[in-house]
C-alpha cells in the first residue's frame, strides 16, 4: 500500500536540495562550537570513539527512520504521528512524540540563538582587527567581557532570531538551497586553513593524540557522547522528519542519510583538529567549556597570514551554518501552526519567535547575573545553571528519548510492509536497518540511560 499523500507545504525541488537542506540542518554550532568543548570537558579520545560509534549504530538508523516516517506522513511531526498511528492502528497517544519534539525545538533554539549571537559578534570583532597579534589572555578577557554583558548578548540574540524568523516565514525551501550549496564548501575550506595553521603550532600531534587516544570515561560522558550524536545530526525531535515530509517519493533515503552523516562527522573532526593544537600551544584548558572556540580560534586568526580576512569569513560562515540549523529547529512548530491553526507562515514565525526570544533570556543571564544560580537533580546532574540544565535536558534526555520512541514506532509498531515500501531499498539494506532500529538502537539508548542513573554499571 503506497501512500499518496502530498504535503500542503510543497516539496524539495530535487534530491540534492533535500541533502543540502538536511546537511545545513546537521552542520552547525553542534559541530564547531559544541563538539570541541564537550570533547575537551570529557577527556578526549574515548569520548570521540563513543560518539562515532553512536553516529554509526544509533544516529544513521534513526535518521533513516525519521525521514521515512516524515515522508509517509507528509505533515508536521505532530500530525504525521497522528496519521501514521491511525493508519497502523496504534494509539493516538503517539502524537505526544511530536509534541515533545516541538518543545525540544523551542528549548534548543532559545539557547542556540544566543550562542549564534556570539558568533555574529565575532564577525565584527575579527573584522575590526581586534585579534591581530593578540595573546591568549587578551582573547579570553575579550570573551569574558562579551558574555558578562547581558545587553550585548540580548542585542545579538535578537538579531540572530530575527534573521531566522525571516527565512522561516518565507518557507524553508526558498534560498536555503543556494545558501548551503556555496557556504558549506567554503566553510570546509576555511576550516582546512585553520587546521593548516594548527599544524604550524608545534602541538598538532598533541591535539591529535588528545582527540584519538582512548583513556578513561565516565557514565555521564557516555550519555553526553550519545546525546551529542542526536544533537549533531538534528535527530530525535522531528526536524529531519519534517524535512523528510517535503521529500519527493522515489528518492533514496539510505544514500542521502550516509552523505549527511559523513559530511557532519568530517566537519566536527576537523573542528577538533583545528582547535586542540591551539589549546595546547597556548597552555589553555581543554575543559574551558562553552567559550572554548571563542578563546582559541581568534589566536589562529590573530597570528596567521591574512588572518583578519580568514577569520572574518570563518565567523560569517559559522553564522550561516547556525542559521541553516536554527530554521530546522523551529520548522516542526511552524508547520503545525500552519496546519492546525491556519496561520500564515509569517504569523507563525512571529509567534514562535516571541516565545523563543523570551526563553533565550534565561541563557543570556546564565553567563552573567544568574551564573551561580545552580541546582542538582539526584542521579542526573549536579550544580547546573539555567543554560547547562537546558542543554542537558534537551540534548541528553529529550533527544535520545525521542529517538528511542521513533525507533520503537518504526520497527515495532509500523507494519513491515509500510517501512519496506517507504524505504524502498535493497532487501539486505532493509534487513540491516530493521535489525538496527528494532534491537540495537533501543537497547543502546536504554543501557546508556540505566548506566547514568546507576541501575547498571558499564564502568
Ligand atoms: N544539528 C545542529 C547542530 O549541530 C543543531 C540542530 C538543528 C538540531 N536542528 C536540530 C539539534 C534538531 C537537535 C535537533 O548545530
Amino acid at each position: 500500500m503506497t501512500s499518496k499523500r502530498v504535503s500542503i507545504h510543497g516539496q524539495w525541488s530535487s534530491r540534492v536540495a533535500f541533502i543540502l537542506a538536511a546537511t545545513g540542518s546537521a552542520v552547525g554550532l553542534g559541530n564547531i562550537w559544541k563538539f570541541p568543548y564537550i570533547t575537551g570537558e570529557n577527556g578526549g579520545g574515548t569520548f570521540v570513539l563513543v560518539y562515532l560509534v553512536c553516529i554509526a549504530l544509533i544516529g544513521i538508523p534513526i535518521m533513516m527512520a525519521e525521514i521515512l516516517i516524515g515522508r509517509r506522513g507528509r505533515q508536521s511531526p505532530i500530525n504525521t504521528m497522528a496519521t501514521l498511528a491511525h493508519e497502523e492502528q496504534r494509539s493516538r497517544g503517539w502524537v505526544a512524540l511530536g509534541w515533545m519534539g516541538v518543545i525540544a525545538g523551542f528549548l534548543i533554539l532559545s539557547y542556540y540563538s544566543v550562542i549564534a549571537g556570539w558568533a555574529l559578534s565575532y564577525v565584527f570583532r575579527t573584522a575590526s582587527g581586534a585579534f591581530i597579534g593578540v595573546t591568549a589572555d587578551g582573547v579570553s578577557s575579550l570573551f569574558g567581557a562579551l558574555v558578562s554583558d547581558p545587553e550585548r548578548l540580548l542585542a545579538w540574540h535578537t538579531i540572530f532570531l530575527v534573521m531566522t524568523m525571516i527565512v522561516v516565514s518565507r518557507g524553508v525551501k526558498h534560498g536555503l538551497e543556494s545558501a548551503v550549496r556555496y557556504m558549506m564548501p567554503a566553510l570546509l575550506f576555511l576550516l582546512l586553513m585553520t587546521v593548516a595553521y594548527s599544524m604550524t603550532t608545534g602541538h598538532f600531534m598533541q591535539g591529535l593524540a588528545f582527540l584519538f587516544t582512548p583513556g578513561k570515561i565516565t557514565g555521564q560522558a557516555i550519555l553526553i557522547a550519545m546525546g551529542h550524536a542526536f544533537f549533531t545530526l538534528s535527530l530525535g525531535m522531528g526536524a529531519i522528519m519534517v524535512y523528510g515530509s517535503y521529500l519527493p517519493r522515489g528518492m533514496s533515503i539510505t544514500q542521502a542519510t550516509f552523505m549527511i552523516a559523513i559530511a557532519d562527522t568530517v566537519v566536527a573532526l576537523l573542528a577538533g583538529m583545528a582547535i586542540f593544537p591551539i589549546v595546547f600551544a597556548n597552555g589553555l584548558e581543554p575543559a574551558a567549556g562553552p567559550g572554548l572556540i571563542f578563546k582559541t580560534l581568534p589566536l589562529a586568526f590573530g597570528h596567521m597570514e591574512a588572518g583578519t580576512l580568514v577569520g572574518t569569513s570563518f565567523f560569517i560562515l559559522l553564522v550561516f551554518a547556525a542559521w541553516t540549523s536554527a530554521i530546522s529547529l523551529i520548522e516542526p512548530a511552524v508547520a503545525w501552526l500552519v496546519e492546525n491553526w491556519g496561520l500564515s507562515r509569517i504569523n507563525a514565525a512571529v509567534w514562535v519567535g516571541i516565545v523563543t526570544w523570551l526563553l533565550g533570556l534565561g541563557t543570556i543571564f546564565s553567563f552573567n547575573i544568574w551564573e551561580d544560580k545552580t541546582w542538582s537533580i539526584p542521579f542526573l546532574f549536579e550544580n547546573k545553571n539555567f543554560f547547562d540544565t537546558l542543554d542537558f535536558l534537551t540534548a541528553n534526555v529529550m533527544l535520545p528519548l525521542g529517538g528511542l520512541f521513533i525507533a520503537i514506532f518504526a520497527a515495532w509498531l509500523m507494519r513491515d510492509s509500510s517501512t519496506r515500501d517507504e524505504l524502498n531499498t535493497r532487501e539486505t539494506v532493509y534487513r540491516l536497518w530493521h535489525f538496527l532500529v528494532k534491537y540495537v538502537t533501543p537497547v543502546a539508548v536504554i543501557i546508556v540511560f540505566l548506566n547514568v542513573i546507576g541501575v547498571i554499571h558499564l564502568k
